[in-house]
């Protein structure tokens, strides 16, 4: 372990956006006559973690150590003053935005952070750093803030044999060898990051509960006891995937059938274990019924019948269940033009509206399929009023260049929030609906699959890094401006050269429309290795030799998913929405092969042809690229070595391999169409 610390403490990535710089003479003398006393009233471990961190952040960019004291509230008091509002310190236990709320006030030469909770005041402090990272000025600060969403959560897709599904950052940080690490500095150091952004549940295993992974709830409980520890400092809650079979699998029972009786008991003393050990324990989380993962369906139950049968034995002890509505068919055999994959969580869960328990949340992906470049929004989102839902993303780029390309996916996220479904007239935003301000949810939020590894630099691509601050940072506040909080999180990570800040701020927002210009286009999807989802496969499909996902043919391609010849999709979304999407003129060209099967010759809203707008943007995406790597090797000497070369060398890669990815979408569309590109470019 000390070898990897050593390495550690030489990875300049490792800190990411906690960089703690020191200042230079001037910045130093400014915020020291603020910082060299750290006061707190009240104490608990969260005001702990946060005094530490002040304190580890004032040595690093004030090159002090602050003295830290506790006094009463009658006592005067100099430099940062942390204080509860209240004597409720314990505030984990619960998800409340109002509990969360801080302020920060410059009073003469006091900082005073106070809250309703002491996770409040760790979230304080964090916003202070940030302020001080990005050389902002502290006179007249009066700030006050909560969260927009309740529930702000990541969740980790690792394995106990130490791989992680769609992880592209090396193994896990957990588990190796079907063991915990037992890293806690490692752990804490990633609390320290999630909390930073306002992440306030984790839930620490693959959804695909595995073997090893089944006893996480029953003999390996003390080790999950012990990470829940550190996490419980950051305000963080542990949550565990579960594997639906458990009783079968370690209960030594016949059946897991939700209605069954000893099955409901079994897992009521589950529970009550868990809670024994951990008094704080979030809940579970669930995949059931999909991609052959165990659940209700075996025993002609629904979803309601598993959900509300988990969440009544969570239930004596406050806890969650958090069921995925990532249920569909994947052996569906596309050939049938008719089972339309894009339906399955709508159709499966919308009837459902109503009925599950209220300590059960849906969690929805963003979009239909699966995490894809481009994608409509899910229309079950909004269409649930009467069920808890979390909104899923993906931080983990297993369809975006698996943090080899860069994809920042930020300006992707925005569009999703910002979307408007209608679901309650116009200005039914998803972000709206998820932050509990349209239904009267009990619990709401957002999710995201977690893209770190133990890597040293945590996410493989040092610029990955900005899509977990991003993820964090638009759960606290989704209609945070997308410029405002990328350079927020330049500033802290890299600096702020202004020479520096504009070229990366244009590399930044620019990636996920370069990304999207040489993969998939017009939101058809995949083309991507089958499996593995990472290169160019024009063909390629996951389930049989037979599919493929985009239907082309020598005529035209794209899913025919309208009301009158196609799927029917178009019809889970409310109007207007449903009517544009439907139509061939109103629907967005970036959606057009999502929604309609169209000729090759089919011109779009842009005036040019679908083929044409194929060759185009794939010529165009590639020269992007290479803009974008110029723009960054230009940068040369504006920051530290070890980061600037590693991310040439990932840049480099991505140019080499969108030129695949541009030829390989243009020779099959070439091939299949017949039709010639309008300049004549060189199509291999
Ligand atoms: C995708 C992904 C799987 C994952 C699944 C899920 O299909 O490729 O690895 O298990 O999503 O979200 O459950």
């Amino acid at each position: 372990m000390q070898s990897l610390r050593n390495k550690i403490v030489e990875e300049q990535g490792y800190k990411a956006w906690l960089q703690y710089t020191l200042k230079n003479d001037k910045q130093k003398d400014y915020y020291s006559s603020y910082l060299r006393v750290i006061t707190y009233h009240q104490e608990s471990e969260v005001i702990d973690a946060a005094t530490k961190e002040l304190s580890r952040a004032v040595k690093g960019m004030l090159g002090i150590s602050p003295e830290i004291k506790k006094s009463s509230i009658d006592e005067q008091s100099e430099g940062v003053l942390l204080t509860l509002n209240s004597h409720t310190s314990k505030a984990y236990q619960s998800f409340n935005k109002e509990l969360d709320r801080y302020q920060i006030e410059q009073m003469g030469k006091q900082i005073i952070i106070s809250s309703n909770s002491d996770k409040g005041i760790l979230y304080g402090v964090f916003h202070l750093l940030r302020i001080i990272q990005s050389d902002e000025s502290i006179e007249g600060l009066l700030i006050t803030e909560k969260p927009r969403n309740q529930l702000r959560m990541i969740n980790q897709w690792d394995n106990m044999d130490g791989s992680i599904e769609r992880g592209y950052a090396g193994s896990s940080i957990f588990y190796q060898d079907n063991q915990f690490i037992g890293d806690e500095e490692r752990v804490e150091d990633y609390a320290r990051l999630l909390s930073s952004v306002g992440i306030n549940a984790i839930s620490i295993n693959n959804v695909n509960v595995h073997k090893v992974e089944t006893t996480l709830i029953t003999d390996l409980l003390p080790e999950v006891k012990k990470t829940a520890a550190i996490f419980r400092k950051y305000g963080i809650t542990l949550f565990l995937s579960i594997n639906y079979s458990s009783p079968i699998e370690i209960g030594g029972l016949t059946t897991a059938d939700p209605l069954d009786q000893d099955v409901q008991a079994w897992w009521a003393e589950a529970a009550k274990n868990i809670y024994t050990q951990i008094p704080d324990f979030g809940g579970f989380v669930v995949k059931a019924d999909s991609e052959h993962r165990p659940g209700p369906f075996t025993y002609g139950r629904d979803h309601t019948d598993g959900a509300n049968m988990l969440a009544e034995a969570l239930k004596p002890h406050g806890g969650i269940v958090i069921w995925r509505c990532f249920v569909y068919n994947c052996l569906q055999d596309w050939r049938d033009r008719k089972t339309d994959r894009a339906r399955a969580a709508y159709d499966h869960f919308h009837p459902l509206d109503g009925q599950f328990a209220d300590n059960v949340i849906l969690q929805v992906k963003n979009g239909p399929m699966d995490f894809q470049v481009r994608e409509p929004v899910s229309p079950l989102i909004g269409a649930l009023k009467k069920t808890n839902h979390l909104l899923e993303l993906q931080v983990t780029q297993e369809y975006t260049g698996q943090q080899k390309h860069l994809c920042y996916l930020v300006p992707q996220w925005k569009e999703v929030l910002d979307f408007d479904t209608y679901a309650n007239g116009e200005g039914t935003e998803i972000h709206n609906i998820i932050a509990g301000d349209v239904y009267d949810y009990q619990y709401s939020g957002l999710a995201a699959v977690s893209n770190i590894g133990a890597d040293l630099n945590w996410t493989g691509h040092d610029l990955a890094q900005a899509n977990l601050y991003g993820y964090g940072r638009l759960c606290w506040n989704p209609t945070l401006d997308m410029q405002e909080l990328t350079l927020e999180w330049i500033h802290q990570t890299f600096g702020k050269s202004d020479r520096l800040v504009d070229s990366l701020l244009k590399i930044m927002l620019q990636s996920w429309e370069t990304y999207e210009k040489y993969t998939a286009p017009l939101g058809v999807g995949w083309m991507v290795n089958p499996h593995h989802h990472y290169g160019p496969n024009v063909d390629g499909y996951e389930y049989s030799v037979w599919g493929t996902y985009h239907y082309a043919d020598r005529d035209g391609v794209g899913v025919d998913r309208t009301m009158e010849t196609g799927t029917g999709y178009t019809e889970q979304y409310y109007k207007p929405n449903a009517d544009i999407y439907n139509s061939l003129t109103k629907c967005p060209d970036e959606l057009i092969l999502f929604f309609h099967h169209v000729p090759y010759t089919h011109q779009l809203q842009s005036g040019k042809t679908v083929i044409q707008t194929i060759y185009d943007t794939h010529f165009e995406g590639v020269e992007d690229v290479k803009a974008l790597l110029d723009e960054w090797l230009s940068m040369e000497g504006e920051i530290d070595e070890q980061r600037f070369k590693a991310i040439s060398q990932r840049l480099s890669d991505q140019f080499e391999h969108s030129k695949q990815w541009r030829d390989m979408i243009n020779t099959y569309f070439y091939r299949k169409s017949g039709i010639k590109d309008e300049q004549d470019r060189l199509i291999y």
